[in-house]
């Protein structure tokens, strides 16, 4: 890796900041519902806790705009994060100012404080320099493992780094990096792709990056029909971006001209309404489908053949779901293919919070090998190779 890690720096006594993603999901009482996220900086924190640092955590939560706003204090994080550390976390009341400052100055090695949500200061979006000098100020060693919000120049993961050397990645950002240079960047091949979710609009800059750089390429998800119908398939009423049919037939028409076998649904269960108490059926794309019928997962003769596809594969790399998986009539296409995918030798990379949810459904999560914990941050590094939070990290 071109970029300093967490295990480059000695960090015996010092104080180091660690900016994490713990933009966890609540329910409306403000019980986090998920903590993968906040499991998944364990080890981060856990490394610099043995060394003998003062961690200090920055995270955000939500989308508070700009001001301090209680339905998104990071106090239910605080709770959660202490009892799977098995240690007192305190709270700061504010992420900067003199409050702040004297609690750190408090701190000895050990001890974990966590900083209140960064977005209660509308200049952490902004990347407004004065910030991230202020919370510089906190810190003798910068650490990133905040991979979700990695697509985000923000002064806490980006602008920070102008005003507090070295700044490196922490052990999930590392990991997500090496995973993503193992499978996109440098795959073994064959490598195959499998993409799904509603909309073509949404992906199309993953679509186009991925076709110059996979064997196959499997379509599945609501976005499948806007390609079926830009080849003038009759798809019914199903999901159809009238506004990308062009842009589909263009994306056909690469694939095809640099020999990446693009794959689309043969058949697809079909329903008049997304409803499972309503009547199902069961269509080949070669008949047509009746109108006000919609497609919400892919059919079983596809499944056959998108695991027939992806025998072989040296790499795997999966987004979005390949139906409405939540519902049981419309769960089988993507339920199978994530067992196809776990089933596969190949080195299998899984993103976004749909698919990460699914192959957790599909009891697979432990054969896969590595579910990135990014959703945006996920495909936008797809898209784009690099990522801001990335691009700030001192090089080696
Ligand atoms: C996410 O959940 O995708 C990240 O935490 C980033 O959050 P944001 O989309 O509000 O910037």
């Amino acid at each position: 890796m071109s970029k300093m890690t967490i295990r480059d720096v000695d960090l015996t006594g010092k104080r180091v900041m660690i900016r994490v993603d713990f933009n966890v999901p609540q329910d409306e009482n403000g019980q986090i519902r998920e903590d993968t996220r906040i499991r998944a900086a364990l080890p981060t924190i856990r490394l610099a806790l043995a060394q003998g640092a003062k961690v200090i955590l920055v995270s955000h939560l939500g989308r508070p705009k700009g001001t301090p706003d209680a339905k998104y204090s990071l106090k239910p994080v605080q709770e959660r994060l202490a009892m799977l550390l098995g240690q007192p976390v305190r709270l700061a009341p504010d992420c900067v100012g003199e409050a702040t400052a004297a609690m750190v100055r408090a701190m000895r090695p050990g001890d974990v404080l966590m900083l209140e949500n960064v977005r209660f200061h509308a200049a952490e979006e902004k990347n407004l320099p004065e910030f991230a000098r202020q919370l510089a100020e906190l810190a003798d060693v910068a650490v990133n493992d905040a991979f979700g919000t990695a697509h985000r120049a923000h002064a806490s993961n980006a602008g920070i780094g102008q005003f507090v050397q070295p700044m490196v990645a922490g052990l999930l950002l590392a990991d997500e990096i090496a995973y993503f240079d193992k499978s996109v960047r440098n795959p073994e091949r064959p490598f195959a792709a499998i993409l799904g979710g509603s909309k073509v609009s949404s992906k199309i800059g993953v679509i186009e990056a991925l076709t110059a750089k996979v064997d196959a390429l499997l379509i599945g998800g609501g976005m499948a029909f806007t390609f079926l119908a830009a080849m003038g398939k009759p798809v019914g009423s199903s999901l159809v971006e009238k506004g990308m049919l062009d842009t589909a037939r263009q994306a056909i028409a690469a694939a095809q001209q640099r020999g990446v076998q693009l794959l689309l649904p043969l058949d697809v269960v079909a329903a008049l309404q997304m409803d499972p108490a309503s009547p199902i059926k069961t269509l080949f794309l070669d008949e047509s489908i009746p109108e006000h019928w919609m497609g919400f997962d892919i059919g079983p003769v596809t499944v056959q053949r998108y695991i027939q596809a992806l025998k072989g594969m040296k790499t795997i790399l999966w987004n979005g779901p390949m139906g409405v998986f939540e519902m049981e009539p419309f769960a089988q296409g993507t339920l199978q293919l994530a067992q196809a995918v776990a089933d596969s030798h190949a080195l299998s990379v899984v993103g976004g919070g749909d698919t990460d949810a699914a192959v957790r459904q599909a009891g697979v999560a432990e054969r896969i090998s590595f579910i990135s914990t990014g959703g945006g941050a996920f495909l936008e590094l797809l898209e784009k190779g690099s990522l801001p939070g990335i691009e700030a990290l001192t090089a080696r």
